[in-house]
This record gives structure tokens, C-alpha cells and sequence, in this order.
């Protein structure tokens, strides 16, 4: 009986000093000691022996579990702390390694030709104002001395939802909605979206940006529209830039000019994106109509002002050269990435 133990032992001591896996220990703690084990099993024979023998065998039972259940410990221990190494080694960080490079957005060219703009008027001291995008025929129109046999009128430029109601044709609704509430001296600029039904091509879509801008005070000339736009035009493009005034005729401002600037991609020598003019159209302007100074209840013989708007996609295109403004809208990636 002692040497069967003593072999019991021996063995599962030299199988516990090969072992090189958690899992095989488990299987070895079973085969020795669990329900089945061979321990077990002697112990269970114990009641054939003498009285005289069994403690001394008992005993000897006890120690050799206790040997193997410290040994399972110990093997444990070592192999979860070799485990842990191993984990640790395979893990290290490469601190040399060049990093992943993770693609920034950026944004988008009409965004950062509208901020810069807006920026050049909040330092002239103006305010932003806005408006509705749906719009009724009193401000679209009827406010702004548009009467109602005008072209302006007509279905085939304006979207209107119903009789009563349209989507804005330009931002200059804006105005009329600024005077009504605020008395002089005002001065604004309003952004925003306008539409139109104009076919799409190279310089027009449906949907565009205008920026509007008013100014109301005593003594306002058209000498300080010259020197605000003039001032503007070399801020947003440069000293170089040269402008022009040409006359022209909108309903709501007398008298009434669009303003060029000189191509800023030939110079004003003429290329393909001026069409050879040498000049881009950018703005409409004028002084504010007595009517519409009148309507929105504001003394004309007291106050006169100016009033702008430009279009957004079009100062774009001659800040940055694009011949074409559909590639605002069309979201690819490589075109968006020069900004
Ligand atoms: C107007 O819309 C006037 N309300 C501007 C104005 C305001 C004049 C205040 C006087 C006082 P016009 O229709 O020309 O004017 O449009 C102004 C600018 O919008 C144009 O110079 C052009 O830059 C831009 N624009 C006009 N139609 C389109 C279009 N379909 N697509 C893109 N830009 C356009
Ligand atoms: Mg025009």
C-alpha cells in the first residue's frame, strides 16, 4: 500500500514538472485527485487494512494530496506568470513605427469665401441679418417696387408653392423685413439661399447664394456704395483687383449699377474663365428706391441708402478660378481637397 502511494506520488510529481499548459494541469488534477482519482481510489481500499496500519497509511494519504494539490499550485502560478510574459513580449509597442495618417475634412470653398466676406463687413461695423426662404408676394415683390406685370413675376422664373407664397427669388426681401422693424441708421448683410428657375449650366443653377446688403442713414450717397464695394473687392481679392461700375436697372434701387471686378485669373487680359471680357459680373446694386424706403416705413425725404447683392457661387468661382459652379455641388473628393 505504501509503495503503491509512493508510485501514486512520483508519478503525478514528474508529470506536474513536464507540464507546459494550464488546461493539462487540470487534467492531471483530476486523474490523481478528483472523485474517480487514483488517490482516491487507495484511500477508499484503506477499510480493508489493520487498525494498526490505517492511520499510518491515512497519514501518508494526506501528505501525498497535500504534496500534489501544493505542486498544482505552485506549476499554476508559474505557468499563468509565463502566460502573462509571453502576452506581454507579443504586445510591446513599436514606439518607431510611423503612425496611421487619418484624412482631416476641410471646408468647403463656398463656406470660406462666405466667411472671409462676412468677416470684411463685420469689420465695416455692419450686422447679419436673415430672412425666410419662403417667401410672400408682398416682400418678394410687392415691397420691393416690383409691380405686377414685371418680368420678375413671370412662372418661368419664380418657383411659387401656391398664390400667395414662392420660394425667395433673391435675398432682397430681407431688406424690406430689416427696415420695417429697425429705424436708421442700419447696416447689413444678409446670406442666404435663393431660387430660381434658371437652367443649369456653367454659371447659373436653381438653387444659389446671394449676399444681400443694406445701408440707411442720413446723407448716404453713391459715392459711399463706390467706396464700400471698391474697398471690399480688394480686400476679398487683393490690391491688384480693378472694379468697374456698369448702369443697369433693377425695380427697387435708383439709380441702379452691377459692379465687375477684373479677372482674377488672367489679370484682366481676357481667358476662357472671363470669356475673353477681361471682366466677371459680381453684384447688382443702387441706391435704395424712395418707394421701397416709403412702403417699409422709413421718410425718404429724411434718409437714403444702398443696397447690393451678390452672388455667392460666382465670387467663388473668380476667387478661386473655377470655370464651372456645378463642381460645388458634386461632392468629389478631389476637387474639394484643393481648399
Ligand atoms: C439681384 O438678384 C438683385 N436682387 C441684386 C440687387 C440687390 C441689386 C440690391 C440692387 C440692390 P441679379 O438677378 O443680377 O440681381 O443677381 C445677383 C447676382 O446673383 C448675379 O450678379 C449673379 O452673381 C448671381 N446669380 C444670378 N442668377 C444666378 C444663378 N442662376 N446661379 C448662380 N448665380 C446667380
Ligand atoms: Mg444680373
Amino acid at each position: 500500500m505504501k509503495e503503491k502511494l509512493q508510485n501514486i506520488r512520483n508519478q503525478a510529481i514528474s508529470l506536474l514538472n513536464d507540464v507546459k499548459e494550464l488546461k493539462a494541469l487540470d487534467e492531471i488534477r483530476v486523474e490523481y485527485l478528483g472523485k474517480k482519482g487514483q488517490l482516491t481510489q487507495v484511500l477508499r481500499g484503506m477499510k480493508d487494512l489493520s487498525p494498526e496500519e490505517r492511520p499510518i497509511i491515512g497519514q501518508l494519504a494526506n501528505e501525498i494530496r497535500d504534496e500534489i494539490e501544493q505542486k498544482l499550485e505552485e506549476v499554476k502560478n508559474l505557468l499563468i506568470l509565463k502566460e502573462q510574459e509571453k502576452k506581454l513580449k507579443e504586445e510591446v509597442i513599436d514606439v518607431t513605427m510611423p503612425g496611421r495618417k487619418r484624412k482631416t475634412g476641410g471646408r468647403h470653398p463656398m463656406n470660406l469665401v462666405l466667411n472671409e466676406i462676412v468677416e470684411i463687413f463685420l469689420g465695416m461695423g455692419y450686422k447679419i441679418a436673415e430672412g425666410p426662404e419662403i417667401e410672400t408676394d408682398y416682400y418678394n415683390f410687392e415691397a420691393l417696387n416690383i409691380p405686377k406685370d414685371h418680368p420678375a413675376r413671370d412662372e418661368q422664373d419664380t418657383f411659387y408653392i401656391n398664390q400667395e407664397f414662392m420660394l425667395r427669388t433673391a435675398t432682397s426681401p430681407i431688406q424690406v423685413r430689416v427696415m420695417e422693424k429697425q429705424k436708421p441708421p442700419v447696416r447689413i448683410i444678409c446670406p442666404g439661399k435663393v431660387y430660381r428657375s434658371d437652367a443649369v449650366d456653367a454659371t447659373h443653377s436653381p438653387v444659389f447664394h446671394q449676399i444681400e446688403g443694406l445701408v440707411v442713414d442720413k446723407n448716404i450717397t453713391f459715392a459711399d456704395l463706390k467706396g464700400v464695394l471698391e474697398v471690399f473687392a480688394k480686400e476679398l481679392f487683393g490690391e491688384k483687383v480693378n472694379v468697374r461700375f456698369r448702369p443697369h436697372f433693377f425695380p427697387f434701387t435708383e439709380p441702379s449699377a452691377e459692379m465687375d471686378v477684373s479677372c482674377v485669373v488672367c489679370g484682366g487680359k481676357g481667358c476662357n474663365v472671363c470669356k475673353g471680357s477681361g471682366w466677371t459680373e459680381i453684384l447688382g446694386c443702387g441706391m435704395v428706391h424712395p418707394n421701397v424706403l416709403r412702403m417699409a416705413g422709413i421718410d425718404p425725404e429724411e434718409y437714403t441708402g444702398f443696397a447690393f447683392g451678390m452672388g455667392l457661387e460666382r465670387l467663388a468661382m473668380s476667387k478661386y478660378g473655377i470655370k464651372d459652379l456645378r463642381l460645388f455641388v458634386e461632392n468629389d473628393i478631389r476637387f474639394l481637397k484643393q481648399f
